[in-house]
């Protein structure tokens, strides 16, 4: 698992890297690993750019509570802090 979560998140950096108009802050990037950067791509997982920064936050912090049943994002979840989440949140509600 621990390893497989690396690999991924070196790939979604490099992924994010090539779309991201402003720099991502940190922990952003690792995100594109699974959820979609463009709408050209077709994913059950939904694309986070251009959702509602607060149902963003909302939804990382139930998560994270486990209040918000989930398969993976409740342990992706743990590994932010509330500060981190805010800048993550704004970031992608800020992308289109
Ligand atoms: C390993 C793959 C993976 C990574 C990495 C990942 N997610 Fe997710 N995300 C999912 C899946 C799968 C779901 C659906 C809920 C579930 O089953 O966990 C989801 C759901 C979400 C949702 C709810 C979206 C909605 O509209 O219902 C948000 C918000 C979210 N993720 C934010 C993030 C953020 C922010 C990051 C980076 C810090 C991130 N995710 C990284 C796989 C991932």
């Amino acid at each position: 698992m621990r390893r497989a979560l690396a690999a991924a998140l070196g790939c979604a950096s490099i992924a994010a890297a090539m779309v991201a108009s402003a720099e991502p802050p940190a922990g952003a990037a690792s995100c594109s690993g699974c959820h979609p950067s463009t709408v050209r791509v077709t994913s059950p997982v939904p694309r986070l750019a251009g959702l509602d920064r607060a149902a963003i936050v909302r939804a990382m912090q139930d998560f994270r509570s486990g209040q918000r049943v989930a398969t993976v994002m409740d342990r992706i979840a743990k590994g932010f802090t509330d500060d981190e989440i805010q800048a993550i949140a704004a970031w992608y509600a800020s992308q289109r």
